[in-house]
């Protein structure tokens, strides 16, 4: 599936807003569970520490407090939402949807609630629905949350993903763009075929949840690394320079790339290979890890909190995930 899109009417990000569980879990907290060192983890991966939630915080947990510091900034309440979108592989349950449990916790109405698994690239591809949500008139004020808990996931005896996972949670609010800011270009694509190199087996109708998987550890998210790193470099380079095609733009004109979060040396070679320099790129690796949806919102929430976002800057976003899926998007803020 490739899908390529120029917006017609257009969205623009009226809020943004973010959300990390308290609980700091550091390299050294991880050289005395697995066999692995603080070294390792900062040479191969740039993470020091992450942010691990607690046994009662769920996604939709994080999702609420993201949603409502986005709401605030956009002065949009619950009322005036006609849709929302959470992007998750962490739901709270596989259904009712996150979603749904959102919108009763914000005491939202009338309003179209929905979950959207693309894994890391959920937060770009509930942008880009949001955006079409809008576009063909579904609603006027869309709320979209890309949300994770992957340490509900995570096998604490496999060092090569328990360093990299973290939990977090991000949200903006999009309305019909009046001007001249607003989501100039997405673009999405996904190659199935991979599936299997990032994966939880079981749990879902293919492999139900037994004794015997959970004994399998089957309820795990597996991920072949090293085959995910090299696919992941080639497919984000290729989706910012399609999305900036299509936005008439190139790399030089982007103010700033917001990559996903998953390894500091993907963003690297992703930056090098799109043509932006790294002064121009968004990175919270080293304190967030791995946090799959949430990722490009927490980066881009962290760099508009520090102003390195102006009015009119061009942002790039890209990101690329589990199914395989991956995507950009490019933003005029
Ligand atoms: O979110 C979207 C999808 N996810 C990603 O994009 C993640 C992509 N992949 C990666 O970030 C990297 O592949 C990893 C960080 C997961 C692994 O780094 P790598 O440089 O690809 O290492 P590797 O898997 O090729 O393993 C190299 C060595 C192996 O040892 P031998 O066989 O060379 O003796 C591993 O067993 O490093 C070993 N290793 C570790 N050593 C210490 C793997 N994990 C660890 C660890 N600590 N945590």
């Amino acid at each position: 599936m490739k899908r390529e899109s120029r917006n017609a009417k257009g969205a623009r990000v009226v809020g943004l807003g973010s959300a990390a569980p308290e609980g700091v879990m550091t390299n050294f907290d991880l050289e005395k569970m697995v066999e692995t060192s603080d070294e390792w983890i900062r040479a191969r991966t740039g993470i020091r520490e992450r942010r691990i939630a607690d046994e009662k915080t769920a996604t939709s947990d994080l999702s609420y407090l993201a949603a409502r510091k986005a709401m605030e900034a956009a002065g949009v309440s619950a009322r005036e939402l006609d849709g929302i979108i959470v992007a998750t592989a962490t739901p709270d349950m596989l259904f009712p949807a996150t979603a749904c449990l959102l919108q009763d916790r914000l005491g939202a109405r009338n309003v179209a609630a929905f979950d959207l698994e693309a894994g890391c690239s959920g937060f770009i591809y509930g942008m880009a629905i949001g955006d079409g949500m809008i576009a063909a008139g579904l609603g006027e004020t869309i709320l979209v949350v890309g949300a994770d808990t992957l340490s509900k996931v995570t096998d604490w005896d496999d060092r090569g993903t328990c360093v990299l996972l973290a939990d977090g949670a991000g949200a903006i609010v999009l309305k019909p763009s009046n001007g001249p800011s607003g989501i100039l270009s997405t673009h999405l694509a996904s190659d199935g075929s991979l599936g299997p190199l990032l994966c939880q087996p079981a749990g879902g109708s293919r492999r139900p949840a037994t004794t015997e998987t959970v004994q399998e550890g089957l309820h795990y998210l597996k991920m072949k690394g090293n085959e995910v790193f090299k696919y992941a470099v080639r497919a984000m380079e290729d989706s910012t320079n399609r999305a900036l095609k299509m936005a008439g733009l190139e790399s030089k004109d982007v103010d700033l790339l917001v990559p996903h979060q998953a390894n500091y040396r993907i963003i690297e070679a992703t930056a090098k290979r799109v043509g932006v320099p790294m002064e121009r790129v968004c990175t919270n690796i080293d304190r967030y890890g791995n946090t799959s949806a949430a990722s490009i919102p927490l980066a881009l929430d962290e760099a508009l909190k520090a102003g390195r976002v102006g009015e009119g800057d061009i942002i790039a976003m890209v990101a690329f995930g589990a199914g395989f899926t991956w995507g950009a998007a490019i933003v005029r803020w």
